[in-house]
């Protein structure tokens, strides 16, 4: 089983930033967690970080026929990306959104997500366990289809 995790801007600067609100906890150190909790479930992680909106649609463009499933955490373009909302319509991989703050316990204008209703499911809330959880869902899913 293949999946790809897709993290979205400044989330390259995890540990430093806002660590009151994301934690202490390092996006490579992340990714090491993910991939070893993986290895346990007999998946394969595919793992993508960007800054930039059209690289994360390229990545999305690309998911269909190479990976059975997604991890989304699209951090501030949750909130406002038609683009990577679309390329989603477009390409009809499962995925889960993710994200390691409550976004529904957060500013007003980050309580709404333009991906929602096309994941499977919301982890969120739960700092790097979010990955994790996400992780144990969406294989969960896959598995039973
Ligand atoms: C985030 C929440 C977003 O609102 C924010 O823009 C992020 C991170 C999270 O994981 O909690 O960059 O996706």
């Amino acid at each position: 089983m293949r999946i790809a995790v897709l993290n979205g801007p400044n989330l390259n600067l995890l540990g430093t930033r806002e660590p009151e609100i994301y934690g202490r906890t390092t996006l490579p150190e992340i990714e090491q967690m993910l991939r070893a909790e993986a290895a346990k479930l007999g998946a394969e992680i595919e793992w993508i970080q960007s800054n930039h909106e059209g690289v994360l649609v390229d990545a999305v463009q690309q998911l269909k026929g190479r990976v059975d499933g997604a991890l989304v955490n699209a951090a501030a373009l949750t909130h406002s990306s038609l683009s990577l909302r679309d390329a989603f319509l477009a390409v009809k991989v499962p995925f889960v959104e993710l994200h390691l703050s409550n976004i529904f316990a957060r500013e007003p204008e980050r309580r709404h997500s333009v991906l929602a209703d096309l994941a499977l499911g919301l982890v969120t809330g739960f700092g790097p366990q979010s990955y994790v959880l996400a992780l144990h869902a969406l294989v969960g899913r896959l598995r039973a289809a």
